[in-house]
């Protein structure tokens, strides 16, 4: 049969006629129960000391917002769909013909109408996708390679809060734009509370696009990174979204170009910057943002892999396949040396995505002496324009070749000085 749901006609195998407004009103207000600020609260005490769950934090503030989120293919969003009791009669016909076999799985006994319910609305995939949060460990594990003191992280697409909340549990000043005023206004409403509970909590977060530059930033981020909208896959619906009246092209060049442009400007100069991006079916975006990067005077040095969980209406129709996604570093200096091992170290982590936190604590550490180094030398050399020794000399020069291509700096051999 076919229901009219927020104008769209669609096709339904399952339907349960006597479902009645009431019981469908009774299944949209459980299935939208907020959590109470007790127990939201009690979550984030729990979250600033060791826990690494954010689903009442989310549950509390920024869900509605997730749920009103419609993907490109996917007419509806969540909150369409629980807003239509035809929808509801729907998905009630699916449990009672047991789909997906939400009601005859042993490891769904305990669970009411309502959460059955839930399951097959996240299951749907049909007419509706629900939009995902980005992984708080995911986050953790990012900037936990990166501690320090006073360290300034950048989300330049701030989401459903995971990236704030990783960032202040890690001790970092997080700095972060989002054109979607409803959204900033619950992420500074999350900020403040966990400010009570961690006082040292710092946070800047600005209801713009990040195409727009915030000139007080500049020099004041150690590590960027954010999970950008993916063009047009999804329309988050409020605030001046980035694929607003643009197409591709457009996107690209206006917004995706500034926003790299204001990265370099804001990170220090052994910043990081990190993407988190895939190719669409449509549109190349990962090659397509990286080669924008690199353009904008990036230096592309690996990927890292985003472990994602596979969306349960893919595992429920297709089994359990891979949906990992890639975590792109670049940096403005060339900081990976030529030499054979490096070369080889890089491949391995290309080909295996090897996501191995200890090895990457060493390539990190092994980066930041290359740094050290490559500051050191870069000095030595621009001394040494003024005094030379000629000994000195030879051996500033052949360390230094890369640099004067880079910076033009003509170097004046001392016979002709
Ligand atoms: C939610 S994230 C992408 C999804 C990702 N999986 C996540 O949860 O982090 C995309 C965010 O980019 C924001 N956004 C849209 N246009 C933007 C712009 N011009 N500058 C910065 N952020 C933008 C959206 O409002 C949305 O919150």
């Amino acid at each position: 049969m076919t229901i009219t749901v927020a104008g769209h006609k669609i096709n339904v195998a399952s339907f349960d006629e006597h479902f009645t407004c009431e019981q469908c009103d009774e299944i949209r207000t459980q299935i939208r129960k907020k959590f109470t600020p007790a127990e939201m609260t009690e979550e984030l005490t729990k979250l600033s000391q060791k826990s690494t769950r954010t689903h009442n934090i989310i549950n509390y503030y920024t869900r509605e917002l997730l749920w009103d989120v419609k993907s490109e293919k996917y007419p509806l969003s969540m909150n369409d769909c629980l807003d239509s009791d035809d929808f509801l009669r729907h998905i009630k016909g699916q449990v009672d013909n047991d789909l997906y076999k939400i009601s005859s799985n042993p490891k769904f006994s305990h669970f009411t109408l309502a959460q059955r319910m839930l399951q097959l609305l996240k299951l749907e995939g049909k007419n509706m996708r629900v939009a995902g949060n980005y992984p708080i460990n995911s986050v953790k594990n990012v900037l936990s390679q990166h501690k320090g003191k006073n360290k300034v992280y950048y989300d330049y697409s701030c989401g459903w809060g995971n990236r704030l909340l990783g960032s202040m549990v890690s001790d970092f000043e997080y700095l972060g734009t989002d054109p979607n005023h409803k959204l900033v206004e619950k992420l500074k409403m999350m900020y403040n509370n966990f400010k009570q509970i961690k006082g040292s909590a710092k946070a800047d977060i600005r209801c713009q696009g990040s195409e727009i530059v915030v000139p007080e930033w500049k020099n004041k981020v150690d590590i960027a990174f954010s999970s950008p909208p993916y063009f047009d896959l999804e329309d988050y619906q409020y605030g001046n979204q980035s694929i607003k009246d643009r197409n591709y092209t457009r996107w690209l060049e206006e917004y995706w170009k500034p926003t790299v442009i204001n990265i370099k400007l804001y990170l220090k100069e052994d910043g990081l910057f990190l993407l988190n991006i895939k190719n669409t079916k449509e549109h190349a975006l990962l090659d397509d943002m990286k080669k924008i990067a690199i353009s904008c005077g990036f230096y592309y040095h690996y990927s890292d892999v985003l472990k994602t969980p596979t969306r349960p209406n893919v595992v429920a129709r297709a089994g359990k396949i891979s949906s990992d996604e890639e975590i792109l570093v670049f940096s403005t200096l060339d900081v990976l040396d030529k030499s054979e091992a490096t070369i080889k170290r890089l491949e391995e982590i290309e080909q295996a995505k090897i996501v191995d936190f200890n090895n990457r604590q060493k390539y990190y550490e092994e980066v930041y002496a290359r740094h050290q180094e490559e500051i050191r030398i870069k000095k030595e050399y621009e001394d040494s324009l003024v005094t030379v020794d000629t000994n000195e000399w030879k051996k500033t020069i052949k360390s230094m070749k890369k640099y004067k291509k880079r910076k033009r700096v003509k170097a004046v051999p001392p016979s002709k000085q």
